[in-house]
């Protein structure tokens, strides 16, 4: 066997958290000593240092580490006190973490459809999602955006139905932080903003972590104060009732390593992303992104007429090439959430769901690995 052979057999792993450890190697390994060294394992000097740098990076007034996005979105929906009786309008399309701490707090998540070209929520859906909660009897409290596979929601159009209707809006960037909406970074374009630092994100640690945004003083206090089982100012005198939700020392120090590269890797996975448009656009539709965004590209979904994906998929699997979908299975199908309003059917939602597929991407996917993936997509799609 030749070692040309060799290279195309060798599996190309679909997210690639291994390189990027291997080119940070000693400054993480450093990193955890420091950690092990002073013992500040809760609320340590690094996760204070990594809410500043995070502050800094998207330019929001506020940034506070938390156990994980979900946690984050938790902390928000507490903050904002939703509850029976609330809705909260969610797009169908995306993971269910976006609903659940709505769900978990007894409000009602309306489920509203999503744009084909974007993946991401819908404003006339969201329209017509705040007028179903009226006529529920439910008060339409506040709408999840997600910013799905790393592009930005349609932030301005959302912040308009939203003004006009008294929406809180929280924006869930959990695959997304890092990205740019016109000239702004996630983070600030929205009331509050939730990120997840789950391995497989863009800004990934080595187990779970988030963490959120927002410029308002009175939201961030609360929010820090919910994070440590409500405390108030003394310690022992609890103001309300919080959770167990801190970022761990050890993670923030990972982070802050990986904060220093995050824009070397943006751009790095901007170039994988251009090379599969450029290469794959006459085979298959792809992921749009209007010149007011910069996507992250958490996931490179791209969309297969019906019926062709699971054969497509096969194949390429056959060939070293893994691939994923996201998601089979919208929201408002699943079993825990099947029984809550969906906005008069959502019938993108229900098409992608059977039309994407994610390829391999991330920021160390280089030229040659690069190749040989578009060359089986064409070879599965016969272009
Ligand atoms: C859109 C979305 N929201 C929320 C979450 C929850 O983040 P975490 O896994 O850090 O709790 C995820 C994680 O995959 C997500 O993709």
């Amino acid at each position: 066997m030749n070692q040309h052979a060799r290279l195309e057999e060798r599996p190309i792993p679909f997210i690639d958290v291994a390189a990027q450890r291997r080119r940070l190697g000693r400054a993480i390994d450093e990193a955890i000593a420091r950690v092990l060294a002073h013992c500040q394992f809760i609320q340590g000097p690094e996760v204070h240092a990594l809410e500043a740098e995070l502050a800094a990076f998207c330019g929001a007034r506020h940034a506070i580490g938390c156990a994980s996005g979900t946690d984050a979105l938790l902390l928000v929906l507490m903050a904002w006190e939703i509850g029976p009786g609330d809705a909260v309008i969610c797009p169908s399309f995306t993971y269910h973490a976006t609903a659940e701490m709505v769900a978990l707090l007894g409000a009602t998540p309306i489920i509203a459809d999503v744009k084909a070209e974007t993946f991401n929520l819908d404003p006339e859906s969201l329209e017509r999602a705040v007028a179903d909660a009226k006529r529920l009897g439910l008060k339409a409290k506040a709408v999840i955006p997600v910013d799905l596979f790393g592009l930005p929601a349609d932030h301005d159009a959302i912040a308009a139905i939203a003004a006009a209707h008294r929406l809180k809006v929280l924006d869930d960037a959990a695959q997304a932080f890092g990205a740019t909406y016109r000239g702004r970074k996630l983070g600030t374009l929205a009331t509050a903003t939730a990120t997840s630092f789950f391995p497989a994100k863009p800004l990934g640690c080595y187990g779970d972590g988030g963490a959120v945004f927002t410029d308002d003083d009175a939201l961030a206090a609360r929010v820090k104060s919910l994070r440590v089982h409500g405390e108030g100012i003394d310690k022992y005198d609890a103001a309300r009732v919080g959770i167990t939700g801190r970022l761990d020392t050890m993670q923030a120090a990972i982070l802050l390593e990986k904060l220093k590269i995050f824009p070397e890797e943006i751009a790095a996975r901007n170039a994988v992303a251009q090379r599969y448009a450029d290469s794959l656009a006459d085979v298959a539709t792809m992921p749009r992104v209007g010149n007011e965004s910069i996507s992250v590209w958490a996931q490179y979904t791209i969309r297969l007429p019906p019926g062709r994906r699971d054969p497509v998929a096969a194949t390429l699997k056959a060939q070293g090439v893994p691939t994923a979908v996201y998601y089979a299975k919208p929201l408002h199908r699943q079993t825990a959430y099947r029984h809550f309003p969906v906005v008069g059917g959502v019938p993108v939602s229900d098409r992608l769901a059977e039309e994407v597929i994610s390829l391999p991407m991330h920021a160390y996917l280089d030229q040659p690995v690069q190749d040989r993936i578009i060359a089986a997509v064409r070879r599965a799609l016969g272009g």
